[in-house]
């Protein structure tokens, strides 16, 4: 298969409002373009060129290490785009696919179809086709009597009767690459919007002879074109669905897909149960049999086996196999949890290495702290790892016993076996099955509630 690609992404996508360029809106935790990307990937292309514009240095940076970039600094129409990639193409022989970077649920399948259409039929040009319920604001298909195309028609240059047709340009076409952009430099932009279309192409191809096919499409949800806010969210509800319904084919229970959101790369195991109100986001991996949720937020996380995370939110952190999280836990970047370990309801954790067994059940912040294994820490313990300038680690051993309510004034290393008495401030090391205690002696005033009440 010798197939480039190139995606028109410059246009600014004025209808989405928005300061960002249209094709770096996101869509299920990956932009447009991305998306668009992947799915060219996937079907084996080796070789794509994007043509930015408008936001170009941010389009560019997004779209690194995955294709090329051509620039078109005015943006002059779709034809004119695709001219900007003919330097990346000189002397290339094969078949360009040129696809929008603003529809984001197209599938390599249907991209491999329309390539395979193309060259079977030996033509120069193949243009996607759908018929839609309501075309407003795609091209239309003009056909003859015998079903040929003869144009297609923009809706803005459209007459009545051709405002009618409900097929539909998707915007994605295959070409032959010898001649085409020959022909491009050929076309004038003689219509409403005084733009270079490339649509245009297809009737002169056809008016030269040359052979001109067009595939129509079954699932016409895949190519729809997202040009505002509303058409985004609708875009992001079928990719979610799909996302949601091969998790549930693969042995994955969600209770509720309709309050389950889930990005793209995210990986699940079989048996694993999702409750509502759960959203597992970037390139988390979640293992076989945990209960996630409800109201639960995952970000970039890893996950083992048999986990349960409720009503919690973790970003960038680790759990072995067994851990128990929340409810109304917050794990921050760089918390990893060995196995069974426990982290219980509003307690925070940020930048710490917590060992097999050990458990952090209530209301307690470690920061910047390596706990080994079985270690207990009471309820209120506190690690102050910050004096205002730096931050210090905090060191526990093996099976130490951190009483409740306790301050770890860091740096500070609690030895292993070792105790710290309920309420202490330890501001100096504890050795190895030591007890450090810190606190002033109690003192009994006898009879004084009774005399207070006299008064
Ligand atoms: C285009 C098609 C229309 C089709 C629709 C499908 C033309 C003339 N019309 O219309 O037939 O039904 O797509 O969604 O081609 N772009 C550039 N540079 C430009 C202009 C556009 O890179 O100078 C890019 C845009 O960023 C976008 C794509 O080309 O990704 C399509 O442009 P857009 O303005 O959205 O075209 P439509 O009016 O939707
Ligand atoms: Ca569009």
């Amino acid at each position: 298969m010798n197939l480039a690609t190139v995606i028109l992404a410059a246009g600014k996508g004025t209808r989405m409002k928005s300061k960002l360029p249209k094709v770096l809106h996101k869509i299920c935790g990956d932009t447009m373009i991305s998306h668009v990307i992947n799915a060219v990937a996937a079907a084996g292309v080796k070789k794509t060129i994007v043509v930015v514009g408008h936001g170009a240095d941010r389009v560019t940076s997004e779209v690194a290490g995955r294709a090329q970039v051509a620039l078109q600094e005015e943006q002059l129409g779709t034809a004119h785009a695709l001219m900007q990639a003919a330097p990346y193409l000189s002397g290339f022989q094969g078949e360009i696919l040129v696809l929008c970077g603003d529809t984001p649920l197209i599938e390599a399948s249907t991209l491999l179809d329309l390539y395979h259409s193309h060259t079977e039929a030996g033509s120069d040009a193949t243009v996607l086709t759908a018929t839609v319920a309501d075309p407003a604001g795609y091209g239309r298909v003009v056909r003859n009597d015998r079903g040929d195309l003869v144009k297609i028609v923009e809706q803005k240059d459209a007459a009545p009767e051709e405002k009618q047709i409900r097929e539909i340009n998707t915007g994605i076409y295959c070409f032959a690459a010898a001649g085409l952009f020959e022909a491009l430099n050929r076309l004038a932009p003689n219509n409403a919007q005084g733009e270079y279309y490339l649509t245009d192409i297809l009737e002169m191809y056809i008016s030269e002879g040359r052979r001109v096919g067009a595939v129509r499409l079954d699932d016409p949800i895949e190519i729809m074109g997202i040009n505002d806010r509303v058409q985004l969210a609708e875009a992001e509800k079928h990719m979610r669905g799909r996302i949601l319904n091969e998790l549930m084919l693969s042995g994955v229970t969600i209770i509720d897909p309709l309050s389950t959101f889930v990005d793209k790369q995210v990986r699940v195991g079989r048996d694993t149960v999702i409750y509502p109100f759960t959203f597992i986001e970037g390139d988390t991996i979640i293992g076989e049999d945990c209960v996630i949720g409800p109201n639960t937020r995952l970000i970039n996380s890893v996950v083992g086996n048999g986990v349960s995370i409720q009503n919690s939110l973790v970003t960038e952190s680790c759990m072995g196999d067994l851990c128990s999280i929340g409810p109304f836990a917050y794990l921050r970047p760089g918390t990893e949890l060995a196995r069974g370990v426990k982290v219980g309801n509003f307690s925070e954790i940020k930048k710490s290495t917590i060992g097999e067994g050990s458990k952090v059940p209530h209301l307690s912040y470690v920061g910047d702290a390596t706990i080994g294994r079985n270690v207990n820490i009471g309820a209120g313990t506190i690690t102050c790892n910050y004096d205002g300038h730096n931050k210090w680690p905090t060191r526990i051993g093996d099976g130490a016993f951190i009483g409740s309510n306790t301050n770890l004034v860091a740096p500070v290393n609690i030895g292993a076996g070792a105790v710290t008495g309920a309420g202490s401030t330890i501001t100096k090391d504890v050795p190895a099955g030591a007890l450090g205690v810190e606190r002033a002696k109690q003192k009994n005033v006898l009879n004084w509630a009774d005399r207070e009440k006299d008064k």
